[in-house]
């Protein structure tokens, strides 16, 4: 087992963002923004600290706001430069410097399976990791630095996972699985199973949208036929990597927002305003004041 550095996260979004009408009619989900910074900017952050220098993003057709998001953008630069707002030039700046991002189109929804797939050339022969941006997780230790880290001690792929009580865990990808004897964040998986109705689900360990993956999963891929709402589905793929290779379920210290939901939105956007120093303060009285 070669236990290879994490150096690329791919990011699917190239998705429809259905969930937010109208707000996505003509603008990415991605970017919807989580106080003041768009969704996806945390999770290429959360990459960063995991470790990555690789980001690749997934796009398609009317995601044009992503590249020029974490592009340079010199008449904004020169206008706050002249006008002496130091401040929001570097938060500006910082942006278009936060590591090398490359991007890749996937022209159908044909699934996340596809959308994974895109990358094949980009990422190699080298294990890599895949986030979801619409699943926010909030954490001390990253999400996907946690993952990394068990990813070194096992050198298999890894699933973020969590527990989801009740019949929305049919809108997950669901592990067979059972408590790995050596480290009890670590989950064995016998089986998975891509959004079963509510009383076939093996369990209520869900797959949340953190992957760690080897690269053989992109021949597996390749193989498979369309399948939960008639997509390539990543879930089916690594389903059989589970024939080739070991692979675990993580149970990662943190809370995740579904922040493609409106209501996971709306309670994340909450959470993070009130931890904001800058905001939070007054945040919290106004809330305290709200006729309920
Ligand atoms: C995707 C995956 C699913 C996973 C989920 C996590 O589904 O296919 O296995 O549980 O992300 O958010 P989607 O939410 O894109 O339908």
């Amino acid at each position: 087992m070669t236990k290879q550095k994490i150096r690329k996260a791919v990011f699917p979004a190239a998705g429809m963002g259905t969930r937010f009408l109208p707000a996505t009619k003509s603008m990415p989900k991605e970017m919807l923004p989580l106080v003041d910074k768009p969704l996806i900017q945390y999770g290429v952050e959360e990459a960063i600290a995991a470790g990555c220098t690789e980001i690749i993003i997934v796009t398609g057709r009317g995601k044009n706001t992503i590249e020029d998001h974490f592009d340079r953008s010199p008449e904004l630069e020169a206008s706050l430069e002249a006008r002496g707002k130091t401040a929001l030039l570097e938060v500006a700046r910082s942006v278009s410097s936060l590591a090398h991002i490359t991007y890749t189109r996937q022209s159908e929804a044909l699934g996340l399976g596809h959308a994974v797939l895109q990358t094949k050339q980009l990422v190699g022969n080298e294990p890599f990791a895949v986030i979801l941006p619409d699943d926010l997780v909030d954490a001390k230790t990253p999400c996907l630095k946690q993952m990394v880290e068990a990813f070194e001690e096992t050198g298999a792929s890894i699933l973020g996972s969590e527990i989801i009580e009740g019949p929305s865990i049919s809108s997950y990808g669901v592990l067979k699985c059972s408590p790995s004897s050596w480290d009890a964040r670590l989950l064995a998986i016998d089986d998975m199973v891509e959004k079963p109705k509510f009383e076939d689900a093996p369990s209520k360990n869900a797959i949340i949208g953190r992957y760690i993956l080897t690269p053989r999963i992109f021949e597996l891929i390749e193989k498979v036929t369309p399948g939960a709402g008639g997509e390539l589905q990543l879930t089916d793929a690594i389903r059989a990597l589970l024939k080739y290779e070991k692979v675990y379920g993580f149970t990662f210290e943190g809370k995740r927002h579904d922040a493609g939901d409106k209501l996971g939105f709306l309670k994340a956007t909450v959470e993070f305003a009130l931890k904001r120093d800058d905001l939070g303060p007054q945040f919290r009285e106004w809330l305290k004041e709200f006729p309920l």
